[in-house]
Protein backbone atom coordinates (compact mmCIF):
# COMPACT_ATOMS: atom_id res chain seq x y z
CA UNK A 1 0.00 0.00 0.00
CA UNK A 2 1.07 3.54 -0.74
CA UNK A 3 2.39 5.65 1.90
CA UNK A 4 1.72 8.93 2.34
CA UNK A 5 4.02 11.36 4.24
CA UNK A 6 3.45 15.18 4.98
CA UNK A 7 7.06 16.96 5.56
CA UNK A 8 6.23 18.79 8.71
CA UNK A 9 9.93 20.64 8.64
CA UNK A 10 9.74 23.74 10.52
CA UNK A 11 10.94 25.51 7.35
CA UNK A 12 8.50 24.18 4.88
CA UNK A 13 5.54 24.66 7.63
CA UNK A 14 6.75 28.02 7.70
CA UNK A 15 7.22 29.13 3.73
CA UNK A 16 4.05 27.20 3.27
CA UNK A 17 2.34 29.40 5.53
CA UNK A 18 3.52 32.38 3.81
CA UNK A 19 2.71 30.82 0.17
CA UNK A 20 -0.81 30.43 1.56
CA UNK A 21 -1.02 33.76 2.39
CA UNK A 22 -3.52 35.70 -0.32
CA UNK A 23 -1.76 38.83 0.36
CA UNK A 24 2.02 36.96 -1.47
CA UNK A 25 2.43 38.34 -4.57
CA UNK A 26 3.93 36.29 -7.36
CA UNK A 27 7.55 36.78 -7.53
CA UNK A 28 7.52 36.00 -3.31
CA UNK A 29 5.31 32.94 -4.18
CA UNK A 30 7.03 32.04 -6.76
CA UNK A 31 10.60 32.27 -4.69
CA UNK A 32 8.87 30.70 -1.68
CA UNK A 33 7.60 27.60 -4.05
CA UNK A 34 10.96 27.24 -5.21
CA UNK A 35 12.34 27.28 -1.97
CA UNK A 36 9.82 24.32 -0.61
CA UNK A 37 10.54 22.37 -3.46
CA UNK A 38 14.35 22.04 -2.70
CA UNK A 39 13.61 21.12 0.91
CA UNK A 40 10.93 18.51 0.24
CA UNK A 41 13.36 17.24 -2.03
CA UNK A 42 15.78 17.06 0.61
CA UNK A 43 13.36 14.63 2.51
CA UNK A 44 12.19 12.50 -0.33
CA UNK A 45 15.72 12.19 -1.40
CA UNK A 46 16.33 10.17 1.72
CA UNK A 47 16.23 6.56 0.82
CA UNK A 48 18.23 6.82 -1.86
CA UNK A 49 20.85 3.84 -2.50
CA UNK A 50 24.51 4.88 -1.36
CA UNK A 51 27.69 2.66 -2.39
CA UNK A 52 31.31 2.95 -0.90
CA UNK A 53 33.97 4.02 -2.79
CA UNK A 54 37.54 4.54 -1.82
CA UNK A 55 39.37 8.22 -2.33
CA UNK A 56 42.35 10.00 -1.24
CA UNK A 57 42.02 12.67 1.14
CA UNK A 58 45.13 15.28 1.77
CA UNK A 59 45.40 13.41 5.04
CA UNK A 60 45.25 9.71 4.42
CA UNK A 61 43.09 7.28 2.34
CA UNK A 62 39.44 6.76 3.22
CA UNK A 63 36.42 4.70 2.59
CA UNK A 64 33.20 6.95 1.86
CA UNK A 65 30.09 6.70 0.19
CA UNK A 66 28.46 8.32 -3.19
CA UNK A 67 24.97 8.06 -4.52
CA UNK A 68 24.93 4.80 -6.09
CA UNK A 69 24.01 6.19 -9.70
CA UNK A 70 20.01 5.97 -9.34
CA UNK A 71 18.71 7.67 -12.20
CA UNK A 72 15.99 10.15 -11.32
CA UNK A 73 13.54 11.77 -13.50
CA UNK A 74 11.60 14.82 -12.62
CA UNK A 75 8.09 14.90 -14.33
CA UNK A 76 6.23 18.30 -13.86
CA UNK A 77 2.27 18.48 -14.53
CA UNK A 78 2.12 21.75 -16.60
CA UNK A 79 2.01 24.12 -15.57
CA UNK A 80 2.38 24.58 -11.78
CA UNK A 81 4.39 22.19 -11.79
CA UNK A 82 7.01 23.67 -13.56
CA UNK A 83 7.47 26.55 -10.52
CA UNK A 84 8.87 23.41 -8.38
CA UNK A 85 11.53 21.82 -10.73
CA UNK A 86 14.21 24.33 -10.40
CA UNK A 87 13.98 23.68 -6.70
CA UNK A 88 14.60 20.34 -6.92
CA UNK A 89 17.26 20.77 -9.70
CA UNK A 90 19.26 22.55 -7.45
CA UNK A 91 19.75 19.27 -5.13
CA UNK A 92 19.99 16.73 -8.29
CA UNK A 93 21.01 18.92 -10.97
CA UNK A 94 21.73 15.62 -13.06
CA UNK A 95 18.04 14.69 -12.97
CA UNK A 96 16.36 14.30 -16.52
CA UNK A 97 13.37 16.06 -16.70
CA UNK A 98 10.04 15.46 -18.88
CA UNK A 99 6.35 17.08 -18.72
CA UNK A 100 2.99 16.52 -19.01
CA UNK A 101 0.67 18.92 -19.77
CA UNK A 102 -3.00 18.44 -18.05
CA UNK A 103 -5.62 21.08 -17.43
CA UNK A 104 -8.71 20.76 -15.34
CA UNK A 105 -11.66 21.63 -17.29
CA UNK A 106 -13.20 23.98 -15.49
CA UNK A 107 -17.25 22.71 -15.98
CA UNK A 108 -16.21 19.05 -14.80
CA UNK A 109 -13.18 19.11 -12.87
CA UNK A 110 -11.66 15.76 -15.27
CA UNK A 111 -8.02 16.54 -16.31
CA UNK A 112 -7.45 17.13 -20.13
CA UNK A 113 -4.19 15.99 -21.80
CA UNK A 114 -2.73 18.19 -24.41
CA UNK A 115 0.90 17.50 -23.87
CA UNK A 116 3.83 14.63 -22.94
CA UNK A 117 7.29 14.38 -23.49
CA UNK A 118 9.51 12.28 -22.05
CA UNK A 119 12.93 11.29 -21.57
CA UNK A 120 13.54 7.60 -23.73
CA UNK A 121 14.35 5.43 -20.29
CA UNK A 122 11.65 6.44 -18.11
CA UNK A 123 11.24 2.44 -17.18
CA UNK A 124 15.08 2.76 -15.82
CA UNK A 125 14.29 5.96 -13.63
CA UNK A 126 12.62 6.64 -10.76
CA UNK A 127 10.31 9.42 -11.36
CA UNK A 128 8.82 12.22 -8.97
CA UNK A 129 5.84 13.53 -10.14
CA UNK A 130 5.45 16.88 -9.26
CA UNK A 131 2.43 19.46 -8.80
CA UNK A 132 1.53 21.62 -6.29
CA UNK A 133 -2.24 20.73 -5.95
CA UNK A 134 -3.66 17.40 -5.09
CA UNK A 135 -7.03 18.55 -5.91
CA UNK A 136 -9.27 15.68 -6.58
CA UNK A 137 -6.52 13.78 -7.71
CA UNK A 138 -8.05 13.41 -11.52
CA UNK A 139 -4.75 15.39 -12.72
CA UNK A 140 -1.88 13.37 -11.23
CA UNK A 141 -3.74 9.73 -11.27
CA UNK A 142 -4.38 10.58 -15.05
CA UNK A 143 -0.17 11.77 -15.59
CA UNK A 144 0.57 8.48 -13.42
CA UNK A 145 -1.23 6.27 -15.79
CA UNK A 146 0.35 8.23 -18.62
CA UNK A 147 3.27 7.38 -17.35
CA UNK A 148 3.08 3.82 -16.56
CA UNK A 149 1.64 2.97 -19.84
CA UNK A 150 4.98 3.92 -20.86
CA UNK A 151 7.05 2.12 -19.21
CA UNK A 152 7.47 3.69 -15.84
CA UNK A 153 7.83 1.64 -12.73
CA UNK A 154 9.19 3.47 -10.11
CA UNK A 155 7.41 6.79 -9.24
CA UNK A 156 6.68 8.72 -5.96
CA UNK A 157 4.03 11.90 -6.36
CA UNK A 158 5.22 15.10 -4.85
CA UNK A 159 2.88 17.83 -3.93
CA UNK A 160 2.61 21.22 -1.62
CA UNK A 161 -0.62 20.84 -0.49
CA UNK A 162 -3.57 17.58 -1.28
CA UNK A 163 -6.77 17.35 -0.23
CA UNK A 164 -8.07 13.77 1.50
CA UNK A 165 -9.79 13.15 -2.07
CA UNK A 166 -7.36 13.29 -4.13
CA UNK A 167 -5.10 11.35 -1.57
CA UNK A 168 -7.75 8.51 -1.60
CA UNK A 169 -7.89 8.38 -5.57
CA UNK A 170 -3.98 8.22 -5.78
CA UNK A 171 -3.68 5.68 -2.97
CA UNK A 172 -6.74 3.30 -4.65
CA UNK A 173 -5.56 4.21 -8.20
CA UNK A 174 -1.67 3.80 -7.63
CA UNK A 175 -0.82 1.72 -4.27
CA UNK A 176 2.58 1.68 -5.53
CA UNK A 177 2.98 5.22 -5.72
CA UNK A 178 4.61 6.70 -2.24
CA UNK A 179 3.10 10.60 -2.11
CA UNK A 180 4.95 13.22 -0.13
CA UNK A 181 3.32 16.36 1.10
CA UNK A 182 4.01 19.79 2.39
CA UNK A 183 0.24 19.66 3.85
CA UNK A 184 -2.44 17.65 3.81
CA UNK A 185 -5.62 20.00 3.85
CA UNK A 186 -9.18 19.48 5.53
CA UNK A 187 -11.83 19.15 1.95
CA UNK A 188 -12.28 20.22 -1.41
CA UNK A 189 -15.20 22.96 -1.58
CA UNK A 190 -17.53 23.15 -4.80
CA UNK A 191 -15.76 24.55 -7.13
CA UNK A 192 -13.04 21.53 -6.50
CA UNK A 193 -10.84 24.28 -4.75
CA UNK A 194 -8.42 23.06 -1.88
CA UNK A 195 -9.66 24.28 1.55
CA UNK A 196 -7.89 26.40 3.19
CA UNK A 197 -5.29 25.85 0.11
CA UNK A 198 -3.83 28.46 -1.70
CA UNK A 199 -6.04 29.12 -4.43
CA UNK A 200 -5.53 28.54 -8.01
CA UNK A 201 -1.34 27.76 -8.02
CA UNK A 202 -0.74 28.29 -11.59
CA UNK A 203 -2.65 31.72 -11.74
CA UNK A 204 -0.38 32.77 -8.29
CA UNK A 205 3.05 31.36 -9.74
CA UNK A 206 2.36 33.02 -14.01
CA UNK A 207 0.47 35.72 -12.38
CA UNK A 208 -2.44 35.04 -14.46
CA UNK A 209 -6.17 35.17 -14.33
C1 LIG B 1 -4.26 22.56 -11.16
C2 LIG B 1 -3.08 21.99 -10.39
C3 LIG B 1 -3.19 20.52 -10.66
C4 LIG B 1 -4.67 20.32 -10.73
C5 LIG B 1 -5.13 19.68 -9.46
O1 LIG B 1 -3.97 22.64 -12.51
O2 LIG B 1 -1.85 22.53 -10.78
O3 LIG B 1 -2.57 20.10 -11.86
O4 LIG B 1 -5.28 21.61 -10.87
O5 LIG B 1 -6.48 19.41 -9.50
P1 LIG B 1 -7.05 17.93 -9.53
O6 LIG B 1 -6.34 17.15 -8.48
O7 LIG B 1 -8.51 18.13 -9.20
O8 LIG B 1 -6.86 17.36 -10.91
P2 LIG B 1 -4.89 23.45 -13.54
O9 LIG B 1 -5.86 22.56 -14.21
O10 LIG B 1 -5.46 24.66 -12.85
O11 LIG B 1 -3.87 23.85 -14.66
P3 LIG B 1 -2.60 24.86 -14.62
O12 LIG B 1 -1.53 24.19 -13.78
O13 LIG B 1 -2.24 24.95 -16.05
O14 LIG B 1 -3.05 26.16 -14.02
N1 LIG C 1 -5.92 23.47 -8.54
C1 LIG C 1 -5.40 24.55 -7.91
O1 LIG C 1 -4.54 25.26 -8.46
N2 LIG C 1 -5.85 24.84 -6.68
C2 LIG C 1 -6.77 24.11 -6.05
O2 LIG C 1 -7.12 24.41 -4.89
C3 LIG C 1 -7.29 22.98 -6.71
C4 LIG C 1 -6.84 22.69 -7.96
Amino acid sequence: MANVYVLDHPLIQHKLTYIRNKDTGTKEFRELVDEVAALMAFEITRDMPLEEIEIETPVTTAKTKILSGKKIGLIPILRAGLGMVDGILRLIPAAKVGHVGLYRDPETLKPVEYYIKLPSDINERELIVIDPMLATGGSANDAIHSLKKRGANNIKLMCLIAAPEGVELVKKEHPDVDIYLAALDEKLNDHGYIVPGLGDAGDRLFGTK
